[in-house]
């Protein structure tokens, strides 16, 4: 990938895309082309034909789909199926129809069976039933990573590559508390503790679950290393994560300090706490030289600067 590459970020508004576009720009990427949501609707085949012939990218990251956490997931399982296996579906048909030199398409760690040893090696995929929970979503991954491999088979090209990254967080993830993930809720359910002054915030669950998490900007430099180095990559899915997992107990803890909320922590055990340890086995992607950079701490404290810098903005219009 050449400094004027053209390159096609899809989804670049969101929590991946954004830092993907933050990278490429930084690192001196000239050609980076987007388009908003609005403008082009990926589950649309004729608009991304259209939009593929008339601009011809040399690669694609892509970063759109319809993600969110367990309640949108299980509320809207068909639509988390729909939505990304026709958007995957449909670009990479353009991808292919239009000679794309390489295509990066994300899984994700909900990919494995429910039931898996820890960490999780890439060779555990389809061993086991995933969740029930978020069943759609991750039938439409798992499809999408056999697709990168398929049609590399069928056409005898590298052009697409599957990585899966482990829960990301990071500015521009989603606050909202029906799609908000694990960090996201952490950061917002403290800042609302705090600025309201309540005495205690209760969190769902026992704590005890162990969760493993990439800062969103570290998997968008893994992303570029992967274009850079395809060439040295089998036909196969590659695990990225840090290899380091918290329990949601330490994690709300340090994601307290750095909010500045100190009061009680509670824990309503009536919810549900889901697997016990969801941990990436990343030893593959990891033997290439690429390494994470951002800690916990770190990443949560740019997280929540940007959270804070947006909540003033909201609050401005
Ligand atoms: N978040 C994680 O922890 C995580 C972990 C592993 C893998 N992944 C994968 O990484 C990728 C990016 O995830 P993310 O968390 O960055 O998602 P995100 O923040 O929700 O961003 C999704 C992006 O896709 C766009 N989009 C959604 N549906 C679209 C459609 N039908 N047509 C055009 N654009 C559409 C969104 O635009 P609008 O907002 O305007 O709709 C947004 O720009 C996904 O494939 C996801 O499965 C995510």
């Amino acid at each position: 990938m050449y400094k004027d590459s053209k390159i096609y970020v899809a989804g670049h508004t969101g929590l991946l895309g954004s830092a993907l576009m933050k990278r490429l720009i930084g690192d001196g990427y000239s050609n980076v082309i987007t388009q908003l949501h609005s403008e082009l609707e990926l589950t649309d085949k004729n608009s991304i034909f259209d939009f593929f012939s008339t601009e011809n990218p040399e690669y694609v990251f892509l970063a759109a789909g319809k993600v969110g956490g367990i309640e949108s997931n299980k509320s809207y399982p068909a639509e988390y199926l729909h939505v990304n296996l026709a958007i995957q579906d449909n670009i990479f048909e353009a991808a292919q129809k239009y000679a794309v030199k390489h295509l990066i398409f994300y899984g994700s760690s909900c990919i494995y069976p429910k039931q898996c040893l820890q960490p999780m090696k890439e060779e555990y995929l389809l061993t086991g039933l995933t969740e029930e929970t978020s069943e759609g979503y991750a039938t439409a991954k798992i499809s999408g990573i056999i697709g990168c491999k398929v049609y590399n088979q069928q056409y005898n090209t590298n052009r697409f590559i599957a990585l899966i990254p482990s829960s990301m967080y990071g500015p521009n993830d989603n606050f909202d508390i029906e799609h908000s993930h694990v960090i996201s809720a952490l950061i917002r359910r403290f800042h609302e503790a705090k600025v309201n002054n309540h005495e205690s915030a209760t969190l769902w669950g026992s704590g005890k679950p162990r969760r493993e998490f990439i800062y969103s900007e570290d998997i968008a430099g893994a992303s570029v290393f992967a274009m850079q180095n395809a060439d040295r990559f089998e036909n196969r899915h590659y695990n990225i994560g840090t290899g380091a997992d918290y329990s949601i107990k330490e994690l709300a803890s340090i994601t307290a300090k750095i909010v500045g909320f100190d009061g009680e922590i509670l824990w309503d055990k009536s919810k549900p706490d889901g697997a016990q340890r969801k941990l990436l086995d990343s030893t593959k992607f990891l033997s290439f030289g690429w390494k994470p950079r951002i800690s916990i701490e770190e990443g949560l404290r740019r997280t929540y600067e940007w959270y804070q810098e947006q909540s003033v903005a909201q609050a401005a219009i």
